[in-house]
């Protein structure tokens, strides 16, 4: 699956890239949403997402890169959140926030930062529906993959599936283009978050659709 992150969209016309990117045929909606404490950025809020829902069907899959996450499940449960992803680093009470966010009837990801050990999803295979194992430091679009994040991809997909849970999603995020999408599929990951690889591009759809060529090579 493909996942356009908005990070890299032009903000003034959120909605008509948003449908842009469905009308060419993404799967899910990628929302960066960026505190300034967890990240060293600022980006958008609840608000912001209970707009766009009120005009866009897509599933919307909101990365939650802010401190105590559980304190802001509610209000993007509230907004229309279909995804929340939280990071195993930003909480001491990860356990908690992945129950807070099924009990409110939405699917829960966890998100490792490239220097976190997958260790810890060993206590949380039953809780996820999805882990985000990202692919550069969180915080900005537009940087590199960072290699050693792929032994990962397939460490945790391993994990997964030891587990019997091949209904978890595997996604990856950032660096994510052409030239480095397949060596992720490869190594496991099924949802491709891609941010600059869809919005630099003039042409939307040809960019989706040469993402989804290499998956095909
Ligand atoms: C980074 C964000 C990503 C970002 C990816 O912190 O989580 O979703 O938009 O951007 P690209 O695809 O440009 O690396
Ligand atoms: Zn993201």
């Amino acid at each position: 699956m493909i996942a356009p992150s908005i990070l890299s969209s032009d903000f003034a016309r959120l909605r008509d890239e948003v449908d842009e990117v469905i009308r060419a045929g993404c799967d899910w909606i990628h929302i960066d949403v960026m505190d300034g404490h967890f990240v060293p950025n600022l980006t958008l809020g609840p608000p912001i997402v209970k707009a766009l829902r009120r005009h866009v069907q897509a599933t919307f899959d909101v990365h939650l890169m802010v401190e105590s996450p559980e304190h802001w499940i509610p209000a993007f449960v509230d907004a229309g959140a279909d995804i929340l992803t939280v990071h195993y680093e930003a909480t001491p009470h990860v356990h908690r926030a992945l129950q807070m966010i099924r009990e409110s009837g939405k699917r829960a990801g966890l998100a490792l930062n490239p220097g976190t050990s997958p260790d810890g999803l060993s206590y949380l295979l039953a809780d996820v529906d999805l882990v985000l194992v990202m692919t550069v430091n969180p915080g900005f679009g537009g940087q590199s993959l960072v290699p050693s994040t792929l032994a990962k991809v397939a460490e945790v997909r391993r994990m997964l599936d030891e587990a019997g849970r091949q209904d978890v999603h595997v996604e990856v995020d950032g660096g994510i283009h052409a030239g480095t999408i397949r060596q992720a599929r490869d190594a496991g990951a099924d949802v491709f978050v891609a941010g600059s690889a869809v919005f630099d591009e003039p042409d939307r759809a040809l960019a989706i659709e040469s993402l989804r060529a290499a998956l095909r090579e």
